[in-house]
């Protein structure tokens, strides 16, 4: 049995900390897409790289293995921005797309699927999955929830700065010509502006469980 379930939505939307109950709940190998475009930005603003340079990003993106990525300093406010920056190259989301379908399509034999999130997991990576939910949440309440979160290691954030940066990644991510961020035809949607994290993934896994069992 490959169970694929795909979970799309926007920066600090929940949808990791879901993706991840889930993956727990129904036994699926869970994988954080953005962890790959966040790889790219990182290895190339550790080694000085020009943002601009397309044929250095796709070369890093080549080389980046879903396996070995070290994930120190991966989310860092820098590496978002970049990351999303980086995620308008095709050449970038060409070389990261196959690992993607890798991962979905040879799923670990003691699981019963996987469950990948992102931001075009439903309408580009696995158009086939079996269940796919976008996440999603109000602008200012994603900020707010972001902006606690790099409270806890950096007590001087503040909190426009945070909202500005989720803005504009939010404009990037949604207008690129390239797998922008939509949601898939035959998407749900969980707004989780007013619900805790706890009752998005209740909502999420009864869908599911509705459906298949
Ligand atoms: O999910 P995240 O915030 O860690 O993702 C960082 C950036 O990576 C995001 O702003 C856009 C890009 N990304 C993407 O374009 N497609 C994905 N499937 C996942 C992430």
């Amino acid at each position: 049995m490959n169970l694929i379930v795909a979970i799309d939505g926007p920066a600090a939307s929940g949808k990791g900390t879901i993706a991840k109950k889930l993956a727990e709940y129904f036994n699926l190998s869970y994988l954080d897409t953005g962890i790959l475009y966040r790889a790219v930005a990182l290895q190339m603003l550790t080694e000085g790289m020009n943002e601009k340079d397309i044929r250095a990003a796709k070369k890093v993106a080549r080389q980046v293995s879903i396996t070995t990525i070290d994930h120190t300093g991966i989310r860092a406010r820098e590496v978002s921005d970049l990351s999303s920056k980086i995620a308008t190259i095709p050449g970038v989301r060409q070389e990261l797309l196959e690992r993607q379908r890798r991962f979905a399509q040879n799923p670990d034999p003691s699981k019963d699927g996987v469950i990948l999130d992102g931001r075009d997991i439903g309408t580009v990576v696995c158009p086939e999955a079996d269940f796919k939910i976008f996440i999603t949440a109000d602008l200012e309440i994603r900020a707010k929830r972001r902006w606690k979160e790099l409270l806890q290691s950096d007590p001087t954030v503040i909190y426009c700065e945070v909202l500005e940066e989720m803005r504009s990644r939010d404009e990037r991510d949604t207008n690129r010509k390239d797998a922008p961020l939509v949601v898939a035809s035959d998407s749900i949607v969980i707004n989780s502006s007013n619900m805790s994290i706890d009752v998005s993934f209740e909502a999420a896994k009864n869908w599911i469980l509705s459906r298949r069992f």
